[in-house]
């Protein structure tokens, strides 16, 4: 697994590791962290790897699934040449150690290729709305490109793909200070600071628990050759962002206000997936409700944070 000591890819480790698997995890630790995977070392299926995507990386394994790239704006749009690298590069090198070895490979693709939709909910079969030329074209053309290689690499090499579409997921590990929606209302409201909204914060958006988004990437991987993807996963059911605001400030009975800013350049307005074919092809759909999701995320960042001012206190 590329990418596997970052939020998404140490839930899957884990339970792949549950499941009986061994697994190899190469990250270069640009967002993710040895913290995510401390509870591993020991464990004897586990071995983790300092390595960058970008170079090729010679391993033996059975499956691929490749999750490296920076994920929020803050983070990809910090070096964005190198975002860009990570997702057409990184996707080169594993392909090819997909070809050689043989093996199927799983990407974590994102709705971000859906740029700002026209079409609403977005279906697998809509071609998107991106802006390549914008601070986010990094990250979302960068994905389409790593789309195209893979759909390259099946037809002219036969190379057993699986392309995930994932939609916004929050859970535990989310990077503290990654700017997405999520940790920013939990860490602002659990510190009584003033909740960001952009916009008038009527944009809508869904949010998948990380458990239901690893269930349907391991399903999507454990199909049989025919299946292809793009395979869309995330939560159909949409809130508007001052929703998920007010929910957050009541789960966590913090007193904070709320203050607006102005809405980032290309920001889509309206995101939710149509999940009609995840749950035909892999009798997948979000179990996890928003509620239940959120009391578990509050819980790790109100924990984490109480670690930081530790850190922060002991200098
Ligand atoms: N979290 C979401 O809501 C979401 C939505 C859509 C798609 N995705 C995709 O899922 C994957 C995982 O996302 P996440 O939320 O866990 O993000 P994350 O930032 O926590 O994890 C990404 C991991 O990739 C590693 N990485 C970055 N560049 C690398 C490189 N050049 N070489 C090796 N490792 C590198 C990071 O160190 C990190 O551990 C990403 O590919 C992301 O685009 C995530």
């Amino acid at each position: 697994m590329t990418g596997g000591a970052g939020f998404i890819g140490s839930h899957l480790i884990d339970r792949l590791l549950a499941h009986g698997h061994d697994v190899t995890c190469a990250d270069n630790l640009f967002t993710g962290s040895r913290r995510n995977i401390e509870h591993l070392q020991g464990h004897a299926g586990f071995t983790f790897l300092q390595h960058d995507v970008t170079t090729p990386l010679f391993v033996e394994v059975d499956e691929i699934y490749n999750l490296a790239c920076p994920a929020s704006p803050v983070h990809y749009q910090h070096d964005p040449v190198m975002t860009i690298k990570t997702s057409v590069l990184g996707a080169i090198n594993m392909l090819g150690l997909a070809k050689r070895l043989g093996c199927k490979i799983f990407q974590a693709s994102t709705s971000e290729v859906y740029g700002d939709p026209a079409v609403h909910p977005q279906p697998e079969g809509y071609w998107g709305n991106v802006n390549p030329i914008g601070p986010r074209s990094c990250y979302d053309e960068g994905k389409r490109c790593a789309e195209t290689l893979f759909f390259d690499y099946h037809r002219e090499h036969g190379v057993a793909i699986k392309v995930a579409r994932i939609f916004n997921t929050y859970g535990p590990r989310m990077h503290h200070a990654d700017g997405r929606v999520v940790s920013n209302f939990v860490v602002q409201a659990l510190s009584g600071a003033p909740i960001t909204l952009y916009g008038d914060g009527s944009q809508t958006r869904s949010f998948c628990y990380v458990d239901d988004t690893v269930e349907g990437c391991i399903r999507l991987m454990e199909t049989g050759p025919m299946v292809t993807g793009p395979v869309n996963l995330g939560n159909p059911v949409e809130f508007t962002i001052r929703d998920l605001a007010q929910q957050i400030v009541d789960l966590t009975g913090s007193r904070s206000g709320f203050i607006h800013r102005d809405l980032p350049q290309d920001d889509p307005k309206q995101r939710r997936p149509d999940t009609a074919l995840a749950e035909r092809l892999l009798g997948w759909s979000p179990r996890v409700a928003l509620d239940e999701g959120l009391a578990q995320t509050v819980a790790y960042f109100s924990a984490r944070l109480s670690e930081l001012k530790g850190l922060s206190a002991t200098g």
